[in-house]
């Protein structure tokens, strides 16, 4: 599904690649978090692979095709301002059908209903953002990413923001979304709990230049319920990514 193939990444004001040569791929369905500490780049791999970034080397192919060659591919949530606050919910959510163009007003209307009821939100629609919760808005935000119609989402830290009980509930509805809706998500976080309980494996970043991702499995079938977590082999699997994540080097 998504494949990155000696990739390389140098900011204009650093004088060293922090992504440097990394390949690594993803299966279609698939759910991986990845953690690493704060600044080891995580949130540049996103950035190439939706192509807000362009790499200084290698390739990113999504369905075996580059990136370079196609549009509309990934649905990205940014890790903040997620939803135009001059605009209400279904006007943020009109967005990706605006920029594809495919669709005439009545359209989108009737998909971003669709969207927004599938999100629990009917009747926000002409909300502003800033009249919602903070679970709420993410859900709009998590609408707005599932209407660019992609199979491929990037979730940059969708909950860091949110308080333990609607963390862990959002936690459950996207498992939820994803296990209905059949997507490929690839999900960042620094909470190590909430990368065991929705990820099929775990993508460790270990070391700054990224040049590898490690990847653990999570040895946990779906649907999972919290208990799951408690169970011995969870809890050990939590200390040792914990462990890894302490262990991270800048080299
Ligand atoms: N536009 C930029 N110009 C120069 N350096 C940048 C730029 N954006 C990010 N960086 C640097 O690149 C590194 C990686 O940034 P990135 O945002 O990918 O980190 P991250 O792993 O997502 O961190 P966090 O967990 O804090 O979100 C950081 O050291 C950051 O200072
Ligand atoms: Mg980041």
């Amino acid at each position: 599904m998504l494949e990155f193939e000696r990739v390389s990444y140098q900011y204009p004001s650093e004088d060293f690649d922090i992504i440097d040569q990394l390949s690594f791929s993803v299966e279609p369905g698939s759910f991986h978090c990845i953690i690493g500490v704060s600044g080891c780049g995580k949130s540049t791999i996103f950035r190439m692979t939706n192509g807000l970034l362009q790499p200084k080397s290698g390739t990113i192919r999504v369905g075996g095709v580059p990136t370079t060659e196609q549009k509309h591919y990934c649905g990205y949530m940014p890790q903040k301002d997620m939803l135009f606050p001059w605009r209400t919910i279904g006007e943020n959510l009109a967005l990706p059908l605006e920029i594809q163009g495919e669709t005439t007003k009545q359209e989108r209307w009737e998909l971003i209903d669709a969207a927004l009821a599938d999100v629990g939100l009917e009747g926000c629609r002409d909300k502003m953002p800033q009249e919602l919760s903070g679970g709420m808005r993410q859900r709009a935000a998590f609408a707005r990413t599932m209407l660019t119609g992609s199979h491929l989402l990037l979730l940059d830290e969708p909950f860091s923001a949110l308080d333990f009980l609607t963390r862990i509930s959002m936690q459950e509805w996207l498992l939820d979304q994803w296990q209905r809706h059949k997507k490929t998500i690839l999900f960042i976080t620094h909470d190590v709990e909430e990368a065991i309980f929705l990820s099929s494996s775990v993508l460790v970043v270990e070391s700054t230049p990224i040049r590898a991702l490690r990847e653990i499995p999570v040895p946990m079938d779906y649907p999972r319920t919290r208990q799951d977590l408690a169970r011995p082999e969870i809890v050990g699997l939590r200390e040792q990514l914990v462990d890894m994540l302490r262990k991270q080097v800048t080299a």
